[in-house]
């Protein structure tokens, strides 16, 4: 028997040592951990229960007989975070470099489908070369299986990505269908095609990192969420954004106690509006200082900075909240901010989380670049994804509320729960030149009966009261009980329940 467990102790000694020292040392010399430091800094101490650890391909050709590695550049198993349940693979590049054979996506497809028996989230680390060449359509394969199981656990169970090395071809399209993507700066890229084919076909020259790296993709293509300075800190902010999610769709989110009382009123608050109703000021300033301990997870921060979206906790409990930016763009309503705002939005929905909503926007973005690049559509995005959306929804106006966007974002008619707004808010069709321009022409070519016929619109429709006397908005609130306000609607809310009609799935505007 001691001959016996001695023999698994070397076999796993050899296993865990991949790809071997010298790769190991490249890998470190990157600046990258390896696949398993990251399982292990990524999970609570000693929780790591590894599977597969003697699998080994299949592959014959191109002389792979002959260079079988136990793992076969994944590994795979599951741990806790915080004390709760995750499933875990974290690509191997030293071996193979991390590249996907059919044996490697085997195991992927092995966690995913046990998170989705059990209903656990699973965090997937790429760090891959692509297709195991070797293999060539059993690769393919493999990945379109892993593809399939990411489909069927979207809005089942989170899934997260974290791209800490390579993550190129068709490859991407894992990490794209997860639900968050978190990246490392300088050494994690993801592109479609590299650079080499890029120059071949489109004869453009640029680097990896412009193509696909960490920069562009937090801040022109924002595919994904945020980029950190490196492995450990990638891993650890992603131990603190877990805690902000709930398991599965099936549960809610983990409750943390917070100190902090309701009662206490926030006086600064009370003059965060300018008075010049054109003067921006920072809706992040409002989120952080009502929601518990100021801690505010910010998703896309680089990207689309028109519209805010992050997760808090509001008295111990998981909430999204979306909000306009005024200080970028004027918090308008463009492309990128309405495909940002509807994913999040959805990703509440799916997952039990009651979404905020904190309204500054004097529209749609106008110009021939938003229409010909399809606002309709994708403005279509955000509306459909509050429409669609059941959990409980509070929106608070804190200064314009104009046009479609009103309806848009979270409105009564959209099945807004509870609508609240400041005594600044500014309820309207659009802002009272526009509107006078339009409905006083002949006045408006006279600036002394322009100016007066703005300032009759703006008190008697820029304010919430027209609103507030439909049942629009269900209370004028003092901006320095927001705090109070919104807790007291979402603890109200707790229980409850709403349906859609049953479908097999809706069409949204894609
Ligand atoms: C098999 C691979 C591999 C792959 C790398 N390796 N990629 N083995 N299949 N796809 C091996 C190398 O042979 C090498 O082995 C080791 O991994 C490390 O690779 P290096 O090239 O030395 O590392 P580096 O210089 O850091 O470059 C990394 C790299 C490069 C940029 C990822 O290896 C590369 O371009 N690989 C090919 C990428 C690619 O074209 N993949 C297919 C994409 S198409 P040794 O033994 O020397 O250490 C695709 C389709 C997916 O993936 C479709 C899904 C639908």
């Amino acid at each position: 028997m001691q001959d016996i467990i001695e023999q698994l102790e070397q076999k796993r000694a050899l296993a865990k040592l991949g790809g071997g020292l010298k790769r190991i040392e490249s890998q470190h010399q990157k600046g990258k951990l390896t696949a398993r430091e990251r399982i292990e800094v990524l999970l609570d101490d000693g929780s790591f229960e590894e599977w597969d650890i003697f699998v080994e391909h299949r592959c014959t050709d191109f002389g792979m007989q002959d260079k079988a590695i136990p793992g076969d550049g994944v590994v795979i198993g599951y741990g806790t975070i915080n004390g709760r349940l995750v499933f875990v693979y974290s690509q191997d590049f030293t071996v193979f470099g991390g590249s996907l054979s059919e044996a490697h996506a085997e195991k992927i497809c092995k966690v995913m489908d046990q998170a989705m028996k059990v209903g656990a989230p699973v965090i997937g680390i790429s760090d891959s070369g692509g297709a195991r060449i070797q293999e060539g359509v059993a690769s393919l394969g493999g990945y379109a299986e892993v593809f399939q199981r990411n489909v069927m656990a979207s809005g089942v169970i989170p899934q997260m990505s974290l791209i800490m090395g390579p993550c190129a071809g068709g490859a991407v399209y894992s990490p794209a269908i997860t639900d968050f993507i978190f990246m490392v700066e300088d050494s994690s890229y993801m592109f479609v095609t590299g650079p080499d084919v890029v120059r071949t076909v489109t004869h453009e020259e640029v680097t990896a990192e412009d193509l696909g790296g960490a920069a562009t993709h937090t801040q022109k293509s924002g595919v994904a969420d945020l980029a950190f300075e490196n492995d450990v800190q990638a891993l650890l902010m992603t131990r603190r954004f877990f805690n902000f999610l709930p398991s599965s769709n099936r549960e809610g989110a983990p409750y943390r106690e917070t100190v902090e009382t309701l009662d206490e009123p926030e006086m600064s608050l009370d003059t965060l509006i300018p008075s010049n109703p054109n003067l921006p000021y920072d809706m992040k300033e409002l989120i952080l200082k009502i929601v518990d301990e100021g801690d505010f997870f910010e998703l896309k921060p680089d990207y689309a900075k028109n519209i805010i979206v992050g997760f808090g906790r509001m008295k111990g409990s998981t909430v999204g909240f979306v909000a306009n930016q005024p200080m970028v763009l004027a918090g308008c309503l463009d492309i990128n901010a309405s495909i940002k705002g509807a994913r999040f939005v959805r990703f509440c929905d799916a997952f039990n989380i009651p979404v905020i909503t904190l309204i500054d926007v004097p529209g749609f973005m106008p110009g021939t670049s938003q229409e010909y690049g399809g606002i309709i559509t994708h403005g279509a995005k955000l509306l459909y994804a509050y429409a669609e959306c059941t959990v409980p929804k509070v929106t608070l106006i804190t200064r314009k509320a104009y046009g479609g966007a009103y309806d848009v974002m979270a409105s009564k008619h959209l099945r807004g729960d509870v609508n609240l707004a400041w005594p600044s808010a500014e309820i309207a069709v659009m802002g009272p030149k526009g509107a006078v321009e339009i409905i006083f022409r002949e006045d408006a070519k006279d600036p002394e009966k322009l100016e007066q016929r703005t300032e009759e619109y703006r008190s008697k429709f820029a304010t919430p009261f027209v609103a507030g006397r439909r049942g629009y908005i269900d209370d004028v609130i003092f901006p320095h009980n927001t705090r109070k306000r919104l807790c007291r609607s979402l603890a109200m809310l707790q229980n409850k329940d709403l349906e859609n009609p049953w479908k097999k799935h809706g069409n949204i505007p894609l």
